[in-house]
């Protein structure tokens, strides 16, 4: 039936490294996947991407931020996601829409509801069957981002607001047990990879 698995965290957590680890645990066992992430995945998808993370002389308003995520995630649902869990597939996707409760609602203050509203527009009852949270406090997560450098427009944001989100991904770990698995993202590599491995052979098997 396919199975939708999304890698979720704050600047810096350490999903590209997650993602590897998922990816090789996949290839190991001989399971068909497709990686995408979002904003992205397709080529209109990549071209919103670059439209909403880029500085822009005129100020980017909440809401076009919200529909820019929304219309990039419709156009990877439609060529991508769904098509690939028809297939019976395994999707590995670097964020979803957690992130648009975390950064959209969480960061800017954007009330839920209306990204419930376009979730389900969007979506319909589309939801990832599997979400880790690479948990780690976002000063530290910032700090490698910036040594990585070139901070996209939100990177750049406050590290209060990095808070916030943060927040949010928690509280929605805490309510959706089902879908999330948390990773302590400050510990070592090895010890990281470690959990992740443990929780897809948990979920996974
Ligand atoms: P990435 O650089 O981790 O791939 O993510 C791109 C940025 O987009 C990151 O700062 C988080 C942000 N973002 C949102 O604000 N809302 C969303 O719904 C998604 C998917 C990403």
């Amino acid at each position: 039936m396919g199975l939708f698995l999304t890698i979720e965290g704050v600047e810096g957590a350490g999903k590209t490294t997650a993602k590897k680890v998922v990816l090789r645990w996949l290839q190991e066992r001989g399971c068909e996947f497709i990686e995408t992430r979002e904003p992205g995945g397709t080529p209109l998808a990549e071209q919103l991407r670059a439209l909403v993370l880029a500085e822009h002389e005129e100020q980017v308003s909440d809401t076009t931020e919200l529909l820019l995520m929304f219309a990039a995630r419709s156009q990877n649902l439609g060529e991508r996601i769904e098509p690939a869990l028809a297939a019976g597939k395994v999707v590995v996707c670097d964020r979803f829409t957690d992130a648009t409760y975390a950064y959209q609602s969480g960061g800017r203050g954007i009330d839920e509801q209306r990204i419930a509203l376009l979730e389900q527009l969007v979506q319909g009852d589309r939801r990832p069957d599997m979400t880790l949270l690479l948990d780690i406090d976002p000063e530290a997560g910032l700090a490698r981002a910036s040594a990585r450098g070139g901070l996209d427009r939100i990177e750049q944001e406050t590290v209060e607001f990095f808070h916030r989100v943060r927040s949010v991904y928690l509280q929605r770990a805490g309510r959706f047990t089902d879908q999330y698995v948390v990773i302590d993202a400050s510990q070592s590599m090895a010890d990281v990879e470690q959990q992740i491995v443990t929780a897809l052979q948990t979920r996974l098997g």
